[in-house]
């Protein structure tokens, strides 16, 4: 074997040796790179005759091509392993099951508040939506509440760092009353609406939680009474528990903006809260003070209003008894209701 040949077979070994690109040119550049042995060999053609150069040349040359070819063949080759190593690697088993996609559904709460509008607008009343910041006046002095009155402390309230046009900074509404004033003046009697929404307060534990969902109800006429307000509740109260077997109980009660006051409890005629009270709303008659800063005369019309929890409503309707449950966003929780 010609040291030729053997140079390209001992280039073939070390090509195949390579196990990696960046083996491989380093492998290469022992033959063919500037300090390698078939440039040395060409650099020596210069010592040869014309005649000697010529064939010397062409065998060199033809080592050269090969050493070459055989490069290529490896390079090749490594490419293609890598590739199909990545191939098995992502490789997709077309025989599993496939996962599907399954479908979202609504919040325990938010199918409340939907039944609560459908009930209510089937007895005709009309559904308004406000704001979650409000201001002072709309919140507390519109709806009667004195300067010193203590739902105003700061520890019931989350204040904004902002100031409204009276300089008083704004605030989260701690409930869905502020509502019975802008609809009031936005609106003219006879007015029967209701305006569910979020609230808050800073109270927290496993009936509290500093974000929750009231629905205010109001209704203001001309010849209204209290049974009238006792005979919708009855109505909503019946149909959102579908079912009759249910009673309803006006306890006396306060409020700044109405008077009289009232809590409404409930209690089932079956079930395992059979017999027992459950709050679920405040309520009473709109205060003539309020009807004044509604802009409207206390001596003309008569108001009725209730404010129910949401959370509360939908924790007795499914045997819930942690409201904490309804912000956990724990699947296994909320699959129950869809
Ligand atoms: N806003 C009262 C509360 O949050 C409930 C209420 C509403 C009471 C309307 C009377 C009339 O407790």
């Amino acid at each position: 074997m010609s040291s030729l040949e053997q140079l390209v077979k001992s280039a073939q070994e070390d090509f195949q040796a390579a196990t990696d690109s960046a083996a491989l040119e380093n492998a290469k550049a022992k033959y063919l790179g500037k300090t390698g042995q078939i440039t040395a060999q060409m650099k020596e053609l210069g010592e040869l005759s014309p005649d000697e150069r010529r064939s010397r040349g062409a065998v060199i040359n033809q080592a050269k091509e090969q050493i070459e070819s055989l490069l290529t063949a490896r390079r090749d080759a490594l490419a293609n392993a890598q590739l199909q190593e990545r191939l098995n690697a992502e490789a997709i088993d077309v025989t599993l099951p496939g996962r599907g996609r399954s479908s979202g559904g609504l919040h325990p709460v938010m199918r409340s508040w939907q039944r609560i509008e459908e009930i209510f607008g089937s007895i005709g009343f009309d559904v308004a939506d406000g704001p979650e910041i409000e201001n002072d006046w709309t919140t507390f002095t519109a709806l009667n509440s004195p300067e010193n009155h203590p739902a105003r402390s700061m520890q019931d309230t989350f204040y904004v760092d902002a100031p409204d046009s009276t300089g008083k900074p704004l605030l989260l509404r701690t409930h869905t009353s502020p509502m019975q004033v802008r609809y009031a003046r936005m609106n003219k009697p006879p007015i029967k609406v209701i305006a569910p929404g979020r609230t808050y307060r800073v109270d927290s534990d496993a009936t509290h939680s500093p974000m929750f969902h009231q629905v205010e109800g109001l209704w203001i006429d001309t010849d209204i009474s209290f049974a009238d307000l006792k005979g919708v509740y009855l109505n909503f109260i019946q149909a959102f528990f579908e079912t009759d077997d249910l009673q309803v109980r006006f306890r006396p009660s306060y409020f700044p903006f109405t008077e009289p006051s009232a809590e409404i409890d409930i209690a089932f005629g079956h079930g395992p809260l059979k017999g027992r009270w459950l709050e679920v709303s405040g309520a009473g008659q709109v205060h003539p003070s309020v009807l004044r800063n509604m802009g409207l005369d206390p001596e003309e019309f008569i108001g009725f209003a209730f404010g129910s929890g949401i959370e509360r409503l939908t924790m007795l309707r499914y045997g819930i008894n942690d409201l904490r449950l309804f912000y956990e966003g724990d699947l296994r929780f909320l699959k129950q209701f869809n």
